[in-house]
């Protein structure tokens, strides 16, 4: 670890990768309602479930990016973080922040406060106190992260990380805004959660992945910028657009299904732009870098991302088509593709290069990671595969046939049996990473050292 002040990243990873944990069994767990409905539903009803299955989700992700950030920073800019123990705090109001929102939910407290009560829009039910809490831990993550770029060597790596996490962090500034008219409530709503994941996290994970084919293949940085900027490009003109396939139903003029139709499509493009570059620079490479689970998940990504996010995507993007699929299993099976291909694998390899740095290990258990990709990856891409299916049927019956929504779920029973032994697989994999990441193996063995102990 070149400096110090990279370690901040240790404590964000953990806490990520503990909430990655709870976000999977809590997947499995709802898995296993849809094939046993009744279960738990006095305890813990679906509906709480799945907000702490998605929500974990995301803010996993999040603690993974500003770790990611943490990390890189210093190395990009060549300085230490600002401040460090911001950088704590910060975590601190997270966590804090987070137990409150799972508290206030499993325990159905507070109902119609305004302060401290569930606020209900799918990803940003958090009550309104910490969602003040999220703002303030991004004014500090911000404020953080500038100053150090500002004072440091900037680079476009840095440059667009940041771009990305103030776009991130202002965009959720919508999140306060719940207009009582539903078709508004809807427009503001995709606001965040599509201008999130089809807009400025792209930034992040293209700032993030080019980070790691520089560590990683040894090409030169002019050329690895120039991809950057061609994708970040690509990604805003589609993206910022792309917000109109979900106009189509919701009561906004009908040219959006064209300008959604149309941009959307173009969505393909930054994800197929990813893939190739990341395939481009190994190729390219010169350096034998010996993080080779590293390297396997960042290829994953991008690969994943193209097919979950780009292929997935496109698959019910056009609005004749998206007439008829429309919140089916189609879409659940793009959702997961594309959360896990783009954003999980990224922190999963952003977190297998750095782990090893951070615990001044040499990279280690490089088997069991890789095995955790190839289970994790099969697990989701078969999941994909299982809804895809089901999704079809339903669109069918359910659609064209004009069968009742809960006649349709009956017939799709084997199907989501299939999705919840593919979910095991997927947690296994995840506890696996866990295990490989978390419990060291080989201490770098200093020339000459032999006190410390190889294994
Ligand atoms: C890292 C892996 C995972 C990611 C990124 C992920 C992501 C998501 C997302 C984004 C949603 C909301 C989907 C939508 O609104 O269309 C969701 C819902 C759900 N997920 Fe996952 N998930 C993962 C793992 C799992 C696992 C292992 C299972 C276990 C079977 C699972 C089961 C479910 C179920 C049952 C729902 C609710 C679907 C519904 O309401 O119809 N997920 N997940
Ligand atoms: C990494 C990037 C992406 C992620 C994480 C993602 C995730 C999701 C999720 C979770 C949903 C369900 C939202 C909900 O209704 O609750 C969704 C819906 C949708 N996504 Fe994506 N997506 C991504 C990229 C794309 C791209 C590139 C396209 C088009 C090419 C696309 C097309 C769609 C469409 C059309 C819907 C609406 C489905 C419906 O009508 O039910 N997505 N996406």
């Amino acid at each position: 670890m070149k400096y110090q002040s990279q370690k901040v990243a240790l404590a964000y990873f953990a806490v990520a990768m503990a909430l990655f944990a709870i976000q999977v069994l809590g997947g499995l767990l709802a898995g296993w309602v849809y094939v046993s409905p009744n279960f738990l539903s006095e305890l813990l009803p679906f509906n709480i479930i799945r907000m702490l299955h998605t929500n974990s989700l995301i803010v996993w992700l999040l603690l993974g990016f500003f770790g990611a950030a943490y990390f890189l920073i210093p190395e990009e800019t060549e300085r230490e973080i600002h401040s460090t123990k911001l950088a704590y705090l910060q975590l601190l109001i997270l966590v804090v922040g987070t137990l409150g929102a799972v508290v206030t939910y499993v325990f159905d407290l507070f109902e119609g406060n305004f302060l401290l009560g569930k606020e209900g829009r799918e990803f940003i039910e958090q009550p309104k106190w910490v969602k003040v809490g999220i703002v303030v831990a991004a004014l500090i993550f911000l404020y953080n992260v500038s100053m150090t770029v500002l004072k440091g060597k900037k680079t476009a790596i840095s440059n667009i990380l940041l771009l990305g996490l103030w776009g991130l962090a202002l965009l959720f500034l919508f999140s306060f805004y719940n207009p009582h008219n539903l078709s508004l409530d809807k427009q503001y709503w995709w606001y965040i959660v599509h201008l999130w994941v089809e807009g400025v996290w792209e930034l992040i994970m293209a700032s993030i992945l080019a980070y790691l084919m520089l560590k990683l293949t040894g090409v030169d940085r002019e050329v690895v910028e120039k991809w950057l900027y061609v994708i970040v490009a690509a990604a805003l003109f589609s993206g910022i657009l792309g917000t109109g396939q979900h106009y189509y139903w919701i009561g906004t003029p009908s040219y959006w299904q064209w300008i959604g139709s149309i941009f959307s499509s173009l969505e393909v493009i930054p994800f197929f732009a990813m893939m190739a570059f990341a395939f481009v620079m190994v190729w390219k490479g010169r350096r034998d870098h010996p993080n080779k689970a590293a390297l396997l998940w960042s290829l994953g990504c991008a690969t994943l991302a193209f097919f979950g996010a780009g292929v997935w995507g496109f698959l019910h993007t056009l609005h004749g088509v998206n007439y008829y699929t429309h919140g089916t299993q189609i879409t659940a099976a793009h959702g997961h593709l594309a959360f896990f291909g783009a954003y999980v694998s990224l922190n999963l390899a952003i977190i297998s290069y750095a782990m090893p740095i951070l615990r001044n290990r040499d990279p280690y258990n490089q088997v069991l990671n890789m095995a955790s990709f190839w289970l994790m990856s099969s697990g989701m891409a078969f999941m994909t595969f299982v809804l895809t299916f089901a999704g079809t049927i339903q669109t069918h019956l359910q659609r064209v046939n004009g069968d009742y929504f809960m006649d349709v779920q009956d017939q799709l029973e084997l199907f989501y049996w299939m999705r919840f032994g593919s979910g095991v697989a997927v947690v296994i994999g995840a506890l696996l990473f866990i295990y490989a990441v978390a419990v060291p193996r080989r201490e770098i063995i200093e020339a000459g050292d032999a006190s410390v102990p190889a294994e």
